[in-house]
């Protein structure tokens, strides 16, 4: 009999599509991880597993699931899986690519507006019965029309983030591993140096995944690069950013603001700088958090699932 471990309360009728093929063994917690002691106990005669980005898959983990067919990440980012070992052991892992492509870019759009127009600040003002009249600068922004918008990472997010920008009358540069000519002709989207998008941009959008080469890479040097006025918004990983040095930039004036969606460390610890900071917005990580993407994401771990116990190649293997 194959066992399915579901790390996070899902909705009932996915478990039910599990329970046709499988023992189901869930963590019936909405907002709280599976302990790591109970999923390292779980695993010893679990052939499947459903997990979230806050379960790491390590050495550790593997040591402790003999029997271990696949993994199904819910998310599209696998920085979480030591993707070699798994392969190692024949284990196959999913991600889930494309299902949400759209809602994060749509949420990265909405961090960059919110940050640019200062909405969460002018809702406190209001909220706190500070408005006394209309001012000439009260709480003036900073526009997206006409701006200099810098993307780093175009991958189906950062395209998905590009598209939209169409209508906002924005010259568009990016940054990737590999140039993206198909997205150069359609999106009129310009390839250059990470260096010049540092340099040239007003708003520098993150939608890069945590890879060996992404660690860091918005560091102290890279912060200096940027324009005083720049905008900086991060829907990639937490990781990518040097947040010691994302800090100073913001107080030393190197840069104006944030939106942040990811976070070194999640949650945030409620101490962090940036909490505390009026130019610094940060979510806690919801950028593929539609109702519907949420949904599609689950039904494409179950079916990956589904695929790989019955000997099939799943849908969205991790390359
Ligand atoms: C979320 O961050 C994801 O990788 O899906």
């Amino acid at each position: 009999m194959e066992k399915v471990i579901v790390t996070r309360k899902i909705p009932q009728p996915f478990i039910d599509q599990l329970e046709l093929f499988a023992d189901v063994e869930v963590w019936n917690e909405s907002y709280t991880p599976m302990p790591r002691e109970k999923f390292l106990e779980a695993l010893n005669d679990a052939t499947a597993c459903f997990i979230t980005l806050s379960e790491t898959i390590d050495e550790e983990v593997i040591a402790h699931a003999p029997k271990l067919k696949v993994i199904a990440n819910m998310a599209v980012g696998f920085d979480n899986i030591d993707v070699q070992l798994v392969r190692s052991k024949g284990i196959v892992a999913t991600n889930t690519p494309e299902v949400l492509t759209e809602t994060t870019a749509e949420l990265g759009f909405t961090l960059m507006l919110t940050v640019a127009r200062r909405i969460i600040e002018a809702e406190q003002y209001v909220q706190n019965g500070e408005w006394q009249s209309w001012g000439p600068y009260l709480l003036a922004g900073k526009d997206l029309y006409n701006a200099k918008v810098g993307i780093f990472g175009m991958g189906d997010i950062g395209k998905a983030f590009a598209r939209r920008l169409k209508g906002f009358n924005v010259n568009i540069m990016y940054h990737n591993r590999s140039r993206q000519v198909e997205a150069e002709e359609s999106l009129g989207a310009l390839y250059v140096s990470f260096d010049t998008l540092l340099e040239h941009s007003d708003f520098v959008v993150c939608t890069a995944p945590l890879t060996e080469e992404t660690r860091d890479k918005f560091n102290e040097a890279a912060f200096k690069k940027m324009k005083n006025d720049a905008i900086f918004i991060n829907i990639g990983r937490g990781a990518v950013v040097d947040e010691t040095a994302l800090v100073a930039a913001l107080q030393d004036g190197e840069i104006a603001a944030c939106g942040l969606d990811v976070l070194r460390k999640e949650p945030i610890d409620m101490s962090h700088p940036l909490l505390s900071m009026k130019n610094a917005l940060v979510l806690p990580h919801i950028g593929s958090a539609s109702v519907i993407t949420r949904n599609r994401m689950i039904q494409l771990c179950i079916d990956n699932i589904r695929l790989v116990l019955s000997g099939k190649d799943a849908k969205t293997p991790i390359k």
